[in-house]
């Protein structure tokens, strides 16, 4: 992934900024914290592994007077382990504090509080029960996970929401133990699943739940399902394929230059209207042609070589056919 900073030097607008923060949870986390705000819920707002900035920047949008948005990161500092040092070296080798800084500060007016260490330190930063809403995507790794899982139970208000991220892809096996663990044993319970993202209480689920359901089914771009699985009612949300309709997205003081005007096409020439000037874009091959041309690849060469000489020959019969009788001398394979 071509990062921001190699591009350009301050973010143009929010998906400028590198991370993996799709427009679904856009849209699921400014629901969440919207809700929070309607019901006059006032708490802190915690983010574990915050790279970037992405999901940060979109945190400190809806970050309210007196309320304190966390993150912690390690931002290049040497992880603990061997397993987390692997999987820093692997997936975010260019990330530095001040790239996250750089990019923080080109939406907000003031950095959060940052916490510059292993995840495990946040209950010595965070008062417990001071949060309403705590994204966990820091280690991806089963340990690191179960004890982020256990520091937001720790950190959040009774009706808080924590965001377990990767919880189910394919290369993070160590979130999904963590997260199911949790709601089988922990007593987390699920609130909402998105394509990357569990999103929890260790409050009452049914009121935010329902609330949710009936706010996405009024959406054409967001298909629901809900099953129950194991005493617990899975909302499951899912982009659907047209473009998702972002949620109000904090504004960039460097947004990049509106594109120029296009150029006014000149009045076409009659000899340009006989003849473009321009290259004309190669024209599509017959699909016969290609389908032919395709088993011709896939085939065993001595066996394309053989169906070769054989065309050959039928073209040169044919040819010798039209010619004697005066035909165009094609003719079907
Ligand atoms: C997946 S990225 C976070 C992405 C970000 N939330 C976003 O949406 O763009 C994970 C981050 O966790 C940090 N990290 C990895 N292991 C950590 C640990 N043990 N403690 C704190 N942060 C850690 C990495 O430095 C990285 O920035």
């Amino acid at each position: 992934m071509a990062t921001a900073q190699e591009t350009h030097k301050y973010p143009g607008d929010l998906n400028d900024v590198p991370g993996w923060f799709w427009p679904l949870d856009q849209v699921l986390f400014s629901w969440f914290l919207e809700r929070q705000e309607r019901q006059g819920t006032r708490g802190d707002l915690l983010e574990l592994g915050a790279y970037m900035g992405k999901s940060a920047i979109l945190l400190g949008h809806r970050l309210r007077d007196g309320e304190t948005l966390t993150v912690c990161d390690l931002f290049g500092t040497e992880p603990p382990d061997a397993a987390n040092r692997a999987e820093a070296a692997k997936s975010y080798s260019t990330l530095t504090r001040q790239a996250f800084e750089r990019n923080y500060l080109s939406f907000h007016d003031a950095l959060p509080a940052i916490v510059q260490d292993v995840s495990s330190s946040i209950t010595d930063e965070v008062a417990p029960g001071t949060c309403r809403f705590a994204h966990i995507d820091a280690s991806h790794l089963y340990e690191h996970v179960h004890g982020d899982i256990g520091a937001a139970r720790d950190l959040l208000l009774p009706d808080g929401i924590v965001v377990l991220d990767d919880f189910r892809s394919e290369h993070t096996p160590g979130v999904a133990v963590a997260a199911w663990e949790a709601v089988l044993n922990r007593g987390l319970r699920p609130v909402c699943l998105s394509s990357q993202k569990l999103y929890g209480t260790w409050g009452d689920p049914e009121p935010v739940r329902e609330e949710l359901l009936a706010a996405l089914r009024e959406r054409d771009d967001i298909a629901v399902t809900v099953e129950e699985a194991a005493g617990h009612r899975l909302v499951r949300a899912r982009a659907k394929g047209k473009r998702m309709r972002p949620p109000s997205l904090p504004s960039s003081r460097h947004p990049a230059p509106a594109p120029a005007p296009a150029a006014p096409t000149p009045a076409p020439t009659p000899r340009a209207q006989a003849r473009p000037a321009q290259a004309r874009p190669p024209r599509p091959r017959p699909p016969r042609e290609r389908a032919r041309r395709l088993a011709l690849d896939v085939l065993p060469p001595v066996v394309t070589r053989a169906v070769r000489r054989y065309r050959a020959a039928q073209r040169a019969k044919a040819g010798a056919t039209a010619q004697n009788t005066g035909g165009t001398g094609q003719s079907r394979p």
